[in-house]
């Protein structure tokens, strides 16, 4: 997966595609690079296996040495996360087809990459890398000899190619820029400051209003008009859509890193979201507005943060409502079979997430319904399934899942209150004191947020030279022990697992030695107390998230008023807290880079 983005303005190009490409780094960060036109009716290219950083210094030196004198306000750009192929320069995006007039960005995967590239190979194309992304560029080359513009050349090369993509094309001949998409997010917009195309609006929204999201099959030209086609046959345009973080601050605003700025925005987001939903929670009207037919049980499914987030939706469904419920590793949806009158709800907060977008159309939905819970409400995810909700996070730059964690807590647990009344399943006097409850969200993370940047910096030089670290919970914690050993693991590239603390003595406690770390989120099951006393007996370093007198006394019981209604309905949410402070701090110690973790990019578009 990658970061795709184009322009026609002018202005210069380079600086809006750096600019752009900043915004998109969190899409993969194994190289960038940028093609532009020059008014000699050429492209000027520079790659780098380096940040876009590195690119801009890479530009800077080209005008300095006197070659975008010529350039255009007409360009492409690119941030790669490797799949087919090695991270080198030559696998990085703009790929050129043999005569350099062609130059194309992709995201996606061409899955019939190696059959096209052996015929294009025997008419004599030469290829400069080992990435399937190159066959478009030679596709096009190919489908141009035919005479036509490069509108119908990309319409020809994409009805060969299978796979996914989102591509953009240039001519260096005729200037034309071309925009196709398959099953991969491309928006494309017009503002009086020029022509757009983006993989994700919050690369283009300081220059836009409006944007249209493309549809699988589309063709655009990117000319003063958009002409839109689907298989060689003009169509309608989709609907503009408004940027509603148009104008939102994509800086880091003081912080040292995206992720710690959007830890600490947690408590405002929740209580954003939660002003928000209040008043349609209750009297079922949220519920209502998604108009998805009754239910019987509940099947949550996702990947990574997401799924986790899920599964304290779908026990909120079960301990609250007594519905069954199930969880579903959305790679795994191939063999998943959904029951009668299931409420499938898919979550992702990219929304374009390849694992959750293939169940979703590999499962059988027969009389269930699919409700998307997402962060981007003209992703793909949003528009295949029956109803959407959005959990209006805002942007989330770091790869990390946090604040998104949180808001689509509050957002599902939201809908299975408001579910849950519609249908008569709790009455709506208890369903507002449910409400009460989670208006009491915003100062339990403000208050983990105080405890923990207390308590955890200290902790960091007992347990950075750790090999593993365990993390257990009971009950409604599981779940969120799974997340702080997702984030451990994601940010400081050390081992971490995750148990139900019972299980503990049933394997897992044979790798407790003289100062293992063991984090015990203490919701206040007294068993939990026998099984830390297992880990103590060993010589473990027992870190306590709980109440007051535990190591990090971050969670609510500590403000000596846990919640009313306990704690078992959607869990110790402010435990999220310290979790992603643990694995942020101890990441920082070890040097690495909070915000691009290694490997990982922050939307993954290929299975
Ligand atoms: C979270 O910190 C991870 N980066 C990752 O597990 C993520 O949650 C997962 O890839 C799912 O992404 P999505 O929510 O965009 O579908």
């Amino acid at each position: 997966m990658c970061g795709v983005v184009a322009c026609r303005m002018p202005g210069a190009a380079a600086p809006f595609l750096v600019d752009a490409l900043r915004l998109l780094e969190y899409r993969g960060y194994d190289s960038a690079g940028v093609a532009i036109l020059t008014t000699a009716g050429t492209t000027v290219s520079s790659r780098t296996t380096h940040r876009v950083d590195t690119l801009e210094r890479q530009l800077d030196a080209l005008e300095q040495a006197g070659v975008t004198g010529a350039l255009s306000g007409t360009g492409i750009g690119h941030t790669r996360w490797a799949t087919h192929g090695a991270v080198t320069e030559a696998n990085a995006h703009p790929h050129l087809d043999c005569t350099g007039r062609i130059s194309i960005v992709h995201n996606g995967i061409i899955e019939n990459a190696v059959e096209l590239r052996a015929q294009l190979e025997a008419e004599r194309h030469v290829f400069a890398s080992e990435v399937d992304s190159e066959v478009v560029s030679h596709l096009i080359e190919h489908e141009l000899r035919s005479g036509g513009g490069l509108r119908e050349a990309v319409t020809a090369a994409t009805g060969r190619m299978r796979g996914s993509w989102a591509v953009v094309a240039l001519d260096a001949q005729s200037g034309a820029l071309v925009a196709a998409a398959h099953r991969s997010p491309l928006l494309v917009a017009r503002s009086e400051k020029g022509v757009f195309a983006a993989s994700d609006i919050n690369a283009i929204a300081q220059w836009v209003d409006l944007f249209q999201a493309m549809r699988d099959g589309d063709v655009v030209e990117l000319g003063e008009q958009f002409a839109w086609t689907r298989a060689g046959t003009g169509v309608t345009p989709p609907p503009f859509v408004s940027s509603i973080w148009s104008g939102t601050s994509h800086g880091l605003a003081g912080h040292a890193d995206f992720m710690g700025k959007e830890i600490e925005e947690q408590p405002e987001t929740a209580a954003r979201i939660i002003d928000e939903l209040a008043p349609r929670i209750a009297n079922g009207s949220l519920w209502a507005e998604l108009q998805l037919p009754p239910f019987e049980r509940v099947a949550v499914l996702g990947c990574g943060t997401s799924l986790n987030a899920g599964r304290v939706i779908a026990n909120a469904f079960g301990s609250l409502g007594d519905v069954p419920n199930s969880s579903l590793i959305a790679s795994e949806g191939q063999s998943a079979i959904v029951e009668p009158r299931t409420l499938v709800i898919a979550l992702s907060q990219s929304g374009e997430t390849a694992d959750v977008l293939r169940a979703i159309d590999d499962l059988d939905l027969g009389t269930s319904a699919l409700v998307a819970l997402t962060n981007s409400d003209h992703s793909t995810l949003a528009r295949r399934a029956d109803s959407m909700l959005n959990c209006n996070a805002g942007p989330e730059i770091g790869v990390a899942a946090t604040k998104t964690f949180v808001a689509q807590v509050i957002t599902g647990v939201a809908m299975a209150l408001s579910a849950l009344a519609a249908t008569r399943r709790i009455d709506r006097e208890y369903a507002r004191r449910q409400v009460d409850d989670l208006r009491r969200i915003p100062d339990l993370l403000a208050h983990a947020i105080a405890a923990s940047q207390k308590a955890i910096p200290p902790l960091i030089d007992e347990i950075r030279d750790a090999q593993g670290y365990l993390f257990l919970g009971r009950g409604s914690g599981v779940v969120y022990a799974a997340e702080g050993a997702l984030k451990l693991k994601e940010l400081s590239y050390r081992w971490a697992e995750h148990y139900p603390a019972g299980e503990l003595k049933h394997g897992p406690l044979a790798l407790v030695e003289a100062g293992t770390p063991v984090v015990v989120i203490d919701s206040g099951d007294r068993r939990i107390e026998s099984n830390i006393a297992e880990v103590s007996a060993r010589g473990g370093r027992v870190i306590r998230i709980g109440g007051a007198g535990s190591t990090i006394p971050a969670l609510g019981l500590s403000l000596g008023t846990p919640m009313p209604g306990g704690i078992d309905r959607w869990g110790p949410l402010e435990s999220v807290v310290p979790l992603q402070i643990l694995a942020r701090e101890l990441a920082l110690a070890l040097g690495r880079d909070v915000d691009k973790p290694r490997n990982l990019a922050k939307s993954v578009t290929v299975e």
